[in-house]
């Protein structure tokens, strides 16, 4: 893990030398004070379709970018702060904030393009402007300092990614700069332990991987807007994810475990839908779907959708799937597999659960309600019943040949 930090760092070093990453600054006023600032590089990943096929494109967030002053705002009573960055002719990226006192957070992250753009989306079929919002990022700082996070972090849902590197920002600022105390994310605070000016770095081969073991069990849970909790789960999570390895050279398979203690959850519950969205900060996000269907009272897991970065990969890895038929329960009951399932979600990704409990509906008093147990659990507790009942078998069996045996020796003590 260190390794692969530094060879990022690198990585961004070598693309800022060279210009291909640009550092813009935006900010926003009110009056002559600014309330939000932002020094960041983004590059934007975004698929889309030609007429006879699917195109992805790579942008970087230009120089030209600027902000718009007329939907940007410092927030007032019924809405929040809001930074809109605008280059193209259409393009823009929006971050909007929210703060409960102590801490602030980007509350979502908004991404619009152009395709009728012919100069970054050529031969685009459609001519539509797309909007993609993305809820609860996991970008969060102390309030009066600056969030910083110098390693690249993706985001990303479907068709559209965008990764930050080399980012401070900092929202309901108290002065009209970056406040000089820090909020480091967790990718700087890994990657600042790793030596940092071996070059030979980049031409050793990286080792073979090893596997990393069962994956520690987390606990997870969602809040309604009320603050009561509304969707449990505990578990141990392993990805199992396939992609282009650049110091490979080649396609490869890789086990990456997810870290409860570096793990955020966050999500939303509807009437007939739950998610689930676990973000480890600056690496990959992981959204989990339940749909509940209410006329047979029966949920199940829908949709697993995931966004890594991985530091040796061309590009962020993405891959998901909304039609999945998993972890069928009934409503009012939660779902349990101790045993290890493997979740098919697409060719190139499948998740491993370890110890896994959920609850996406019907929560109550912050706990699970009585569990449905999955096959495979059930079928492991055979096992014992099965052999207990052999060994009663077995000693029925001895017990029956001793009582034959001894009433044959019986009858031939008479006959003597
Ligand atoms: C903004 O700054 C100018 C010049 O420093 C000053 O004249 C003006 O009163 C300030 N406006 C506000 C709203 O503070
Ligand atoms: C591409 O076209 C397919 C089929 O019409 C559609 O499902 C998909 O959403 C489109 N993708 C994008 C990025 O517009
Ligand atoms: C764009 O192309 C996709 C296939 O690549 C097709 O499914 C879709 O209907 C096309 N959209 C339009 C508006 O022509
Ligand atoms: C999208 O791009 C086209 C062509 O460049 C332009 O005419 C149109 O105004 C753009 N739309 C928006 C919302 O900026
Ligand atoms: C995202 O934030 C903007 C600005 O606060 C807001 O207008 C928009 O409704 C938010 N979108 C979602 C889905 O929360
Ligand atoms: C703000 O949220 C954090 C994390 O959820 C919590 O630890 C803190 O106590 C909250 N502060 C206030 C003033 O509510
Ligand atoms: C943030 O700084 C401002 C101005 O220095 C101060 O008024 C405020 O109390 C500070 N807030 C916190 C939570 O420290
Ligand atoms: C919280 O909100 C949910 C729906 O939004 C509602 O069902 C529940 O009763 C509320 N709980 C409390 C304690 O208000
Ligand atoms: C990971 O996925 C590959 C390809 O789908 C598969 O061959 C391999 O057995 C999986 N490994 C684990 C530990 O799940
Ligand atoms: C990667 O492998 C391909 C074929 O396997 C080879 O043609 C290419 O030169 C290699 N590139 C590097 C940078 O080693
Ligand atoms: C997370 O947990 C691991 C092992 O349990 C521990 O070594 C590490 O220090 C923890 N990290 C944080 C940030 O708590
Ligand atoms: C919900 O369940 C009913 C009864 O099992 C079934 O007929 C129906 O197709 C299901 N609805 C959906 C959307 O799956």
């Amino acid at each position: 893990m260190r390794l692969s930090h530094a060879v990022a760092a690198l990585i961004i070093a070598w693309f800022a030398d060279f210009g291909c990453i640009q550092a813009v600054t935006l900010d926003v006023k009110e009056g002559n004070s600014t309330c939000i600032k932002a020094e960041l590089s983004a590059t934007f990943s975004i698929t889309y379709n030609t007429s006879s096929s699917t195109q992805t494109v790579q942008v970087s967030l230009p120089n030209s970018t600027v902000v718009d002053t007329g939907s940007s705002s410092c927030g007032t009573d019924d809405s929040p702060p809001w930074l809109v960055a605008v280059f193209g002719s259409g393009q823009a990226l929006g971050l909007s904030f929210s703060t409960n006192g102590s801490l602030y957070s980007v509350a979502n992250l908004t991404l619009q393009y152009n395709l009728s753009d012919t100069s970054i989306f050529p031969e685009a079929n459609s001519s539509d402007v797309v909007t993609v919002v993305l809820p609860s990022i996991g970008i969060w700082a102390t309030i009066n300092t600056t969030y910083r996070c110098v390693s690249p972090s993706t985001f990303g849902v479907g068709g559209a990614a965008v990764t930050f590197s080399d980012m401070r920002l900092e929202a309901y600022m108290p002065g009209n700069d970056l406040s000089p105390t820090e909020s480091v994310c967790t990718a700087d605070q890994a990657s600042t332990t790793a030596p940092t000016t071996t070059a030979g770095i980049t031409t050793t081969e990286a080792p073979a991987p090893t596997p990393p073991g069962t994956p520690e069990r987390g606990t997870y849970s969602v809040n309604n807007v009320n603050g009561t909790v509304c969707l449990l789960a505990q578990m141990g999570l392993q990805l199992n994810v396939t992609y282009f390895s650049l110091s490979q050279n080649k396609t490869i398979q890789e086990l990456v475990n997810l870290t409860p203690n570096l793990t955020r959850s966050s999500g939303s519950c509807e009437a007939s839908s739950a998610s689930l969205v676990l973000t480890q900060e600056g690496s990959s996000t992981l959204n989990f779907t339940f749909t509940l269907n209410s006329t047979s009272n029966k949920y199940h897991l829908s949709g697993i959708t995931l966004l890594a970065n991985l530091p040796d990969a061309t590009a962020p890895f993405s891959a998901g799937n909304t039609s999945l038929d998993y972890q069928r329960s009934t409503l009012g009951r939660s779902y349990l597999c101790n045993a290890e399932q493997t979740l098919f979600v697409a060719t190139t990704f499948s998740l491993n659960t370890f110890r896994l409990q959920v609850q996406p509906f019907k929560v109550t008093t912050n706990q699970f309600a009585t569990a449905e147990e999955c096959q495979m659990d059930q079928d492991q507790m055979l096992i014992p019943i099965i052999v207990g009942a052999a060994l009663a078998g077995l000693v029925l069996i001895v017990l029956v040949a001793y009582l034959i045996g001894r009433r044959r020796s019986h009858a031939g003590y008479q006959t003597i």
